[in-house]
């Protein structure tokens, strides 16, 4: 156990994690020059061209440290965005220390502070790696300043790299054996695994990823889920070298696979602990929490015979990952549909997009919704995150809504803008920390469905793309919501209403109106697009009819019959307001929607 190194990589986004995990990887030999391809843990398309890593992939690395001594290097790879905070956690409980990589030229950042606090939760050692020092506009010197005062760990212990030329990468790797601890644990007491993530293979089924902590585990083991109590029986595990390499054991401080025939990841949770059937742990391991959704969205395909590839888009993707919810859905508007639950923002996005490239499907998504709690007049309490479930007003005696500590990390000449930014979302306390020269952290306390519209778009454009955020969810506090209605022609769009803060009702209305006047094409008759609240109407736009000019045709002539063809116009006119149907086009949908 003493020749084991169990660690993660903590970094901002595009700060090199992923380049540096291949470069350990290729230094360790394990793959060969021609196999090596540029982003190796990230392994899914989108992951590849969008430049952020998703799921985690774990890698076994065999090291001969310079003192010829062999190591079994288990780096297990997390996500760097908030929005999988779990599964940050999750990696973070699997690991006995991480490097926290800083970029060279742009200086800690929010995420690396928020994951530095996360891995301090979890007792981890640290080691700081300074990356991209072959940049003209790397200055080691400051990012060992801010090492110092943003992080507080020792400015002098971090090792400066070069992901991309390969400097430092053998520093880096004597490093993580000689600062890292080697892991603990008793390979005769009861098992006590963590299943820190989890993929779905079509041939093997889901292939699950263990850190053992306690005990030992054998092929043809039975396996209890101590949370979800299911149990399994071990098919095969062993080691991720890249390709799953089978072994006779896994035992105490080690990290590796296991497939037992779970059909999808819907089947366990990620967190759970694993013990043998025949002789349990009393306890399961410490910091279980299930993956929590907060943002929602109903999802929509553009044409209804879309309908049946989109719900077998949606259990393929559910398949391989647990934090997606989905249920049946349907709007007047839009037909048949899903509600789907996200962990946030960039989790929506991905699915979207996912939606759309993988399975081609074209999409109406509505817009996102946190779950609020009602408190009803008959004393009975509601969750609700979709518009067209929420209740009668009068029957509502008080609302609360999700809140989260954002923090934003600034140069000091935004913050004047960031504070305004910020109470313009409702911020409610706004606390600022001088950093290292001329850096500012902005903490605020703000509602999530604040940061769902405008926000992070805003604070990139106020700060010039210095300003970095993050954020985790604090509590519910009492808030006064209301539900607002597009009409258009009188009629109501269920699809485009949503919930929001009362304050905020009118502003986005007006831009609803506006986005679809624009987007709705003329008809024969005026059509009048609105916003209201019950039956108060907030906000308006009008969309001007063609006018025919009837009388063109009449050259001179008798002035009743002019009057009478403007009559039977106006006639006409009336009838359609009062039956036509106005004819929305689904890219109206698509344009207000993605307005946001
Ligand atoms: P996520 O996967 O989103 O967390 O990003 P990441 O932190 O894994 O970043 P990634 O490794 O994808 O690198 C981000 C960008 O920085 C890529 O374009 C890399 O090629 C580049 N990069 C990484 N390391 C270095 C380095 O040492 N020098 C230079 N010049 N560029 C680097």
């Amino acid at each position: 156990m003493k020749h084991i190194r169990n660690f993660c990589i903590i970094a901002h986004i595009d700060h090199g994690k992923s380049t540096l995990a291949d470069r350990l990887i290729q230094s360790c030999g394990g793959v060969s020059l021609r196999e090596f391809h540029d982003q190796m843990l990230d392994s899914m398309d989108i992951e590849r061209e969008r430049g952020i890593t998703i799921k985690s992939n774990t890698v076994t690395l065999d090291y001969r440290a310079p003192d010829g001594q062999d190591y079994l290097l288990n780096l297990i790879d997390t996500p760097g965005h908030v929005d999988f905070s779990h599964e940050v956690r999750r990696s973070l409980m699997a690991s006995d220390g991480a490097l926290i990589v800083v970029d060279a030229s742009q200086g800690v950042e929010a995420q690396t502070v928020a994951n530095l606090y996360l891995a301090m939760e979890y007792d981890l050692d640290l080691l700081p790696v300074i990356n991209k020092i072959d940049l003209p506009a790397a200055d080691v010197d400051r990012v060992r300043e801010e090492i110092d005062s943003d992080l507080g760990l020792d400015p002098f212990a971090a090792i400066p790299v070069s992901a991309k030329t390969g400097v430092g990468i053998d520093d880096v790797l004597a490093g993580i054996v000689e600062h890292l601890p080697a892991p603990t644990g008793d390979p005769e007491a009861p098992l006590k695994a963590l299943v820190f993530d989890a993929h779905f293979d079509k041939y093997r089924g889901v292939i699950l990823q263990v850190r053992v902590m306690e005990g030992t585990l054998k092929p043809r083991d039975i396996i209890h889920f101590m949370h979800t109590d299911r149990d399994f029986k071990v098919d095969e595990l062993g080691y991720n070298q890249l390709k799953l390499v089978p072994r006779k054991q896994l035992s105490a401080g080690e990290v590796g696979y296991i497939v037992a025939g779970v059909k999808s990841v819907q089947d366990i949770e990620i967190g759970d602990t694993i013990t043998l059937a025949n002789r349990p742990a009393t306890e399961p391991i410490p910091g279980y929490q299930p993956a929590r959704q907060v943002v929602f969205s109903s999802v929509y395909p553009m044409s209804t015979d879309e309908y049946q590839d989109l719900t077998k888009a949606l259990d393929k993707l559910a398949i391989n990952d647990a934090a997606l919810t989905y249920e049946k859905d349907s709007s007047a508007a839009l037909g048949f549909g899903f509600r789907c639950g996200f962990l946030g923002l960039l989790h929506l996005d991905v699915i979207q997009e996912r939606l759309q490239r993988e399975f081609d499907i074209g999409l109406v998504i509505s817009a996102p919704s946190v779950k609020y709690q009602l408190t009803m007049t008959d004393g009975s309490t509601l969750e609700v995150d979709n518009p067209s479930y929420w209740p009668d007003p009068m029957k509502i005696q008080s609302a609360a809504e999700p809140y989260i500590k954002a923090t934003i990390l600034t140069p000091e000449a935004y913050v004047g803008p960031i504070m305004e930014l910020c109470r313009d979302h409702r911020s409610e306390s706004q606390t600022m920390n001088y950093l290292s020269a001329g850096r500012v952290e902005v903490v605020s306390e703000m509602p999530l469905g604040e940061v769902l519209f405008d926000f992070y778009g805003k604070l990139k454009m106020i700060t010039r793309g210095y300003g970095s955020f993050d954020y985790v969810p604090i509590e519910y506090r009492t808030t006064d919501v209301v539900k607002v209605e597009i009409l258009v022609n009188k009629e109501p769009i269920d699809a485009l209403s949503y919930l929001v803060h009362r304050e905020k009702a009118r502003t986005r209305a007006l831009h609803y109106c506006e986005q679809l006047a624009e987007a709705i094409p003329r008809h024969q008759f005026k059509i009048p697009i609105q916003g209201a609240i019950g039956g108060t109407i907030i906000a308006r736009a009008t969309i001007q009819p063609y006018r025919k000019d009837v009388t063109a045709k009449l050259y001179g002539g008798d002035v009743t019959r002019k009057n009478k063809l403007l009559e039977k116009q106006k006639k006409g006119k009336a009838k359609m307001k009062q039956f036509g149907s106005v004819n929305i086009p689904q890219k109206a949908f698509v344009s207000v929607l993605q307005a946001d």
